[in-house]
């Protein structure tokens, strides 16, 4: 199976369809989506329908749920409040509902989802410190776990409870170790790279690829701007902070 997973869209459309136009180009079995569709750009409903079209699988982000309306136990900055309060107004009932619906975790014989990690996956805490790498490892009972949330695409590998952050792009899977993913950003990079991220996992060549796709950064910043919203919710996109 090649699987095709990727998360925190933040309502970017142009990136979002840059990921899916170079995805549709791939032979993929499955698209898996780790949360937040929606928060911080210009089209949440757009985003939502194309995750509707292809069919992704999607899990809980803390902003999809606070958009519909459920009670989400992690803080949000002013701006994350200011275009949750904005998005709640402008997209449907429907995908209210559609995102409501989305569990905090996903598991299938490969691998398992969460936002943020999969010790407390409620409390969406950050995959940032390694102690919640080291967590969610404990709790990992499939070779592969594939998580979003702080933006940053990084991979780490755990052998005889020993565990390494990789620096490849690309890593081939041994059999005595598992692996922790966090897949990056689709719609608003942190890792100081503005290019929409994403990740395949390829269970026949053992392989798990990072996986970076340029697209019309301006437009999607343009449309941020025309919204109202604050101006260091465009700006950042080019910086990829
Ligand atoms: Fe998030």
């Amino acid at each position: 199976m090649r699987y095709a997973i990727f998360s925190d869209i933040h309502g970017n459309l142009e990136a979002l369809n840059a990921v899916i136009k170079d995805l549709q180009s791939q032979k993929i079995d499955g698209y898996f989506c780790c949360g937040d569709i929606v928060g911080y750009g210009a089209d949440p409903s757009k985003c939502i329908q194309r995750i509707q079209e292809i069919k992704a699988t999607s899990i809980a982000g803390n902003h999809d749920w606070a958009v519909a309306g459920k009670p989400v136990l992690s803080r949000f900055n002013a701006f994350a409040r200011q275009i949750i309060g904005w998005t709640a107004q402008v997209i449907s009932d429907e995908e209210k509902e559609f995102l409501s619906e989305f569990p905090l975790t996903f598991k299938n014989d490969d691998f398992v989802l969460a936002h943020g990690t999969l010790h407390n996956p409620e409390m969406f805490h950050y995959l940032l410190s390694f102690l919640h790498v080291q967590w969610t490892f404990d709790l990992l009972d499939r070779d592969v776990c594939f998580v979003g949330h702080s933006h940053i695409q990084e991979i780490f590998c755990r052998k005889d409870n020993t565990i390494k952050k990789n620096d490849l792009y690309t890593v081939s899977l041994e059999k005595e170790c598992c692996y922790l993913v966090n897949v990056g950003s689709v719609g608003q990079p942190r890792d100081r790279q503005p290019d929409a991220a994403y990740c395949i996992y390829d269970t026949k060549a053992k392989t798990i690829e990072l996986k970076r796709v340029v697209y019309d950064i301006a437009k999607a910043q343009k449309k941020i701007i025309a919204a109202g919203f604050p101006e260091a919710l465009a700006s950042r996109l080019s910086l990829g902070i």
